[in-house]
């Protein structure tokens, strides 16, 4: 990269800075976990160099620590804070107790420090001490008070909560929320959400479900690495990585109680780089490859199968190895990074390294194949190179796909002549089949160039090659 930018005027270089950020414009968003629950880690000062060093500018915290706002003040990072569970049932019980929080732990530090939303408590549904009969009070306490100040609109407000929230997950069709959780909390937190504007949170591990299951999920699916995938028998959709369909099972179980497009924010995910022996899967490889692909394939821009045109926002688990938290080995090594700063490992973290990253040639038949290894423990050294791939939207309908698959395959000059009737791709035998092969064919024939996967919403970017549509291209 820096070969090549040397040799551009400045003007061409702003050019092409303003390409990619519009190529991107639509793209999900990464941030990171900054937990504390450890005796060695940098003072908040450093921390916030250490997340500028990395490009990130989106972080949540566990709390409100006056000395860590006080760090990001100025900085241009945007803050989630959180309001702990301990509090709840004070925040649930009286106004005063939530203006006086909010004004200690909030809005002094506004605006210079970003603060973008509250996590008001964290999986409280799994709390020991159960206080889910408080999250609904305490949030109307606090956004009651939010509204004195005004904040009540740029400060959203939320709750993360585990995917043991959900009854059903699988197929992610026939995601349901425990029926005992709708009626108290669900409903009236996703209606919250909904009149307010904001989002639910949710922390979502695909590492738990492999750990758990190693025998019947594959690790390549896990981790976002080549697979044949599986098709929802309910939708017809295809899965090619666990998270998606994690991500679709709350989606499903969000439309069965009638809240049908509330956004989404993943506000944990990772994948824990050291584990106990009974932790299948815990390793270095493994977590380098689960944060690297998921980055890529966040900053890529497709949403979900169900969702493809909402980009994710993810946040990390975690900034740091947290040496004071208890449980099996693999609690204290999600981080990225030591305490002394170095990396886990080297994942890419922003669009820049990403897209600079060694990108192989584009793949054509014998690359997209599903990788060999049956043991599934090796790390594919192709995994997310930064390749890419085009398909069609099943959610935009026959008609808007049929004109887009006769506008590829008429005046964009896409390569058709496999999916004739006859020819080698003619099966499956259904549009979207034969429309993801014409615009990736289109894709791959414009270099994968900016706006070149979209058909007016019929086509988005994967990073996983859409293995049952096979594609080849031109
Ligand atoms: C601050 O961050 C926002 C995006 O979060 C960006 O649009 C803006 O340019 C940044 N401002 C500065 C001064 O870096
Ligand atoms: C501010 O937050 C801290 C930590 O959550 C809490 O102990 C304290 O009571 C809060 N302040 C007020 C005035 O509520
Ligand atoms: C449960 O509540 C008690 C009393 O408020 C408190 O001392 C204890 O720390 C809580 N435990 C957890 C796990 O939150
Ligand atoms: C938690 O509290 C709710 C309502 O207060 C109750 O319905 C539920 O059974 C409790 N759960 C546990 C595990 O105690
Ligand atoms: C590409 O990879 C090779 C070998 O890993 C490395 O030496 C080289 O610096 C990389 N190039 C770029 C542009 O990252
Ligand atoms: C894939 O591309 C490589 C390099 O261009 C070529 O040698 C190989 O034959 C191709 N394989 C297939 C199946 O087209």
């Amino acid at each position: 990269m820096a070969t090549t930018t040397k040799h551009l005027s400045f003007s061409s270089f702003l050019l092409l800075i303003s390409l990619i950020s519009h190529a991107f414009a639509d793209s999900g968003s990464i941030g990171i976990n900054y937990g504390r629950i450890a005796n060695d880690l940098p003072s908040p000062q450093k921390v916030v160099e250490l997340l500028k060093s990395q490009g990130i500018d989106r972080v949540k915290l566990y709390d409100t620590d006056s000395s860590v706002l006080t760090a990001l003040s100025n900085s241009n990072i945007s803050v989630i804070i959180a309001l702990p569970n301990e509090l709840l049932s004070s925040a649930a019980a009286d106004q005063s107790f939530t203006d006086a929080w909010v004004h200690a732990n909030l809005s002094k530090y506004l605006p210079d420090t970003k603060i973008e939303a509250v996590a008001v408590g964290n999986e409280v549904f799994v709390d020991p001490n159960n206080t889910t009969r408080f999250l609904v009070p305490a949030i109307k306490n606090l956004h009651a008070s939010l509204q004195k100040l005004g904040l009540d609109s740029s400060v959203k407000l939320s709750s993360p909560i585990a995917l043991s929230s959900l009854q059903s997950s699988y197929p992610p069709s026939s995601g349901s929320f425990k029926p005992d959780l709708v009626e108290p909390v669900l409903k009236p937190l996703l209606q919250f959400l909904t009149q307010t504007g904001s989002y639910l949170m949710i922390n979502a591990y695909p590492f738990f479900a492999y750990t758990a299951n190693s025998d019947q999920i594959s690790l390549d699916y896990a981790l976002f690495r080549s697979n044949p995938g599986s098709v929802d028998s309910g939708n017809g959709l295809k899965y090619d990585n666990l998270l998606d369909a994690q991500l679709d099972a709350v989606f499903a179980a969000m439309k069965a109680v009638g809240y049908d497009d509330l956004k989404v924010v993943v506000t944990e995910t990772g994948w824990p780089s050291k584990g106990d022996e009974n932790e299948v899967g815990a390793s270095e490889e493994n977590a380098a490859s689960y944060n690297g692909n998921l980055v890529k394939r966040v900053l890529t821009g497709s949403g979900t199968p169900l969702k493809p045109q909402d980009p994710l926002d993810v946040f990390l688990f975690a900034l740091f190895n947290e040496n004071q938290k208890t449980g099996p080995t693999s609690e204290r090594n999600y981080g990225l990074f030591y305490p002394n700063e170095e990396k886990v490992y080297d994942i890419p973290l922003t669009v820049a390294e990403v897209n600079n990253e060694n990108s192989t040639a584009p793949s054509n038949g014998s690359k997209a194949q599903v990788p060999t290894s049956g043991d599934g423990g090796e790390v594919s050294t192709t995994a997310g190179t930064g390749e890419t791939w085009c398909v069609a939207n099943a959610g935009a309908g026959e008609e808007k796909l049929q004109a887009a698959l006769d506008y590829a395959c008429g005046e964009g000059g896409a390569d058709c002549r496999p999916i004739q009737e006859g020819a080698t791709c003619y099966d499956p035998d259904s549009i979207v089949a034969h429309a993801s092969y014409a615009f990736n064919s289109y894709y791959q024939k414009k270099a994968r160039g900016a706006g070149t996967c979209d058909f007016g919403g019929a086509a988005y970017v994967v990073t996983q090659s859409p293995s049952t549509y096979f594609i080849t291209p031109p």
